[in-house]
């Protein structure tokens, strides 16, 4: 039996992104409409939570007759349209040897139910495809990351028609003959489990349109997991040696304290967090799932024909996102923390970010552990790191806290790789500052490469190397090593 001392030869060190939160150009070449593109930018003051992207009928009524006065930055995003060749190039002198980014269904099929796709769309992708590949950067792909076209909203209220599953397939098998030389590492849906905590952003769902809003995000999230199964059987006719796996954001659950009932209430949360992973790297819905659709009253449309695909195609690595670990308690009373569209008590033992993110590095060895535990599959991290606001001094951005919160993941993550655990790759959130996803604010950055615009969109947009980028390519090359 051979154990490793770190990182295997091949990790697949990289940056991960989404489409909605870079690429900008949301009308160019025939793009048509996403959930992302109405989704606003609240300031600070305004807010109530971390978290603006819920949708009603009402909202989205005034912002399609022009009346709304909002502003909606992931329609501009950081203009990777225009502008992926000098920030792939960038990625490569880091070293990247992975980049994740999602295609953007609707540039492929702008409502996200036509038969022919837009050809603008594909060959964008291409472009940005070959681009890293010249670079030797391999591109892991999310089919859907909370971009389900605008259209599908429209017609069936996103994921809670089944309808939307043959769409999807269709969308899939044709990135997938398209990209069948140069994509080898693929995801379905970014953070599965987002949909129940979200439904506009991980369905499309406008909730107020439906009389049992929370079956209705149940029934959408079975949907989604037919809809990823048939992908991975498309995948696999199509290309053969391809790579499919889940994503999900863990968010490990510790008791707040040792009294049994903090103990319990903490499994089943994690229970219920992981339940999404069960379903797709087991192939089944576990018993406590069941059990909790039961005491919600929730009678969900499930065919024979759909267990028994879910079944046959399971995923062939588990990816997931870590930014911070939640308490559970069953007096939940004391001082609250935001986190990732979920909050938490606050754990006496932990830091938090600015955005009141509990930061964690130990958690993500347990969390490893646990998951390596459960499904003996690959694990792959596509997702870590710290949002903060970064100052520039003299054209240097002297970004020390987010090496300190790098490095301590990263050396968690090599503990887990020496405990057993089979690690595929690690890749840091928005390796260029870019859109936040909760809040549509540019203030909160995750980049090793700064981009100068506000939350407005003012400024020059140039990019500019913070100090962890030198940070980053030294642990790229020295294949964390040194940690
Ligand atoms: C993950 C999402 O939940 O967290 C990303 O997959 C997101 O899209 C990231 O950007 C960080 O969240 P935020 O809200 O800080 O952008």
């Amino acid at each position: 039996m051979t154990m490793l001392h770190g990182f295997k030869d091949s990790f697949l060190w990289g940056g991960a992104t989404a489409a909605n939160q870079i690429e900008g150009a949301y009308d160019y070449d025939g793009k048509g409409m996403s959930a992302a593109d109405f989704v606003e930018y609240v300031p600070k003051e305004q807010r109530t939570g971390d978290n603006n992207m819920e949708m009603t009928s009402e909202k989205i009524k005034a912002i399609l007759s022009g009346e709304y006065e909002g502003r909606f930055p992931k329609r501009d995003g950081i203009d990777f349209y225009h502008t992926y060749k000098e920030d792939i190039k960038l990625f490569a002198e880091m070293g990247f040897k992975a980049f994740r980014m999602s295609i953007h269904w609707s540039r492929i099929f702008p409502k996200g139910f036509e038969e022919e796709p837009n050809e603008a769309g594909l060959a964008f992708y291409d472009d940005v495809f070959d681009t890293l590949l010249s670079y030797n950067i391999e591109p892991v792909v999310t089919l859907s990351h909370y971009e389900t076209p605008f259209g599908l909203t429209e017609k069936y209220n996103g994921w809670v028609d089944r309808n939307v599953i043959d769409h999807f397939v269709h969308y899939a098998e044709t990135v997938f003959t398209r990209y069948k030389d140069k994509v080898k590492y693929w995801m379905t849906f970014n953070e599965i489990n987002i949909i129940n905590i979200s439904p506009y952003t991980g369905g499309g769902i406008i909730s107020d349109r439906e009389t049992n809003p929370l079956k209705a995000s149940y029934q959408a999230l079975h949907h989604q997991f037919v809809a990823s199964s048939l992908a991975t059987k498309k995948l696999k006719q199509i290309i053969p040696n391809a790579q499919m796996g889940c994503m999900l954001a863990r968010m490990k659950h510790y008791p707040y304290t040792c009294n049994p009932e903090d103990v319990l209430k903490a499994q089943h949360e994690d229970q219920m967090n992981l339940m999404y992973t069960d379903v797709h790297a087991l192939g089944e819905y576990p018993n406590f799932y069941k059990k909790f659709l039961a005491d919600n009253d929730i009678t969900l449309d499930i065919t024979d024909a759909d267990l028994a695909i879910i079944k046959q195609y399971t995923v062939d690595y588990i990816s997931f996102s870590y930014y911070m670990s939640l308490l559970s308690s069953t007096s939940p009373e004391g001082e609250t923390t935001q986190g990732n569209l979920m909050n938490s008590l606050k754990n006496p033992y932990l830091e938090a970010s600015d955005w009141g993110w509990q930061i964690d590095p130990i958690g993500l060895r347990i969390v490893l552990n646990e998951l390596w535990d459960r499904y003996k599959k690959p694990l792959f991290i596509v997702e870590n790191g710290l949002g903060a606001k970064d100052i520039v001094e003299n054209g240097q951005i002297h970004d020390n806290y987010r090496i300190d919160y790098l490095e301590k993941h990263i050396t968690e993550a090599k503990k887990a790789v020496q405990d057993g655990v089979d690690l595929m790759g690690y890749l840091a959130w928005g390796p260029i500052d870019l859109i936040s996803m909760s809040t549509s604010e540019m203030t909160k950055r995750y980049g090793f490469i700064y981009v100068d615009q506000d939350d407005y969109g003012n400024g020059s947009k140039k990019r500019i190397k913070k100090d962890s980028f030198e940070w980053y390519k030294h642990l790229i090359n020295t294949n964390g090593k040194e940690l």
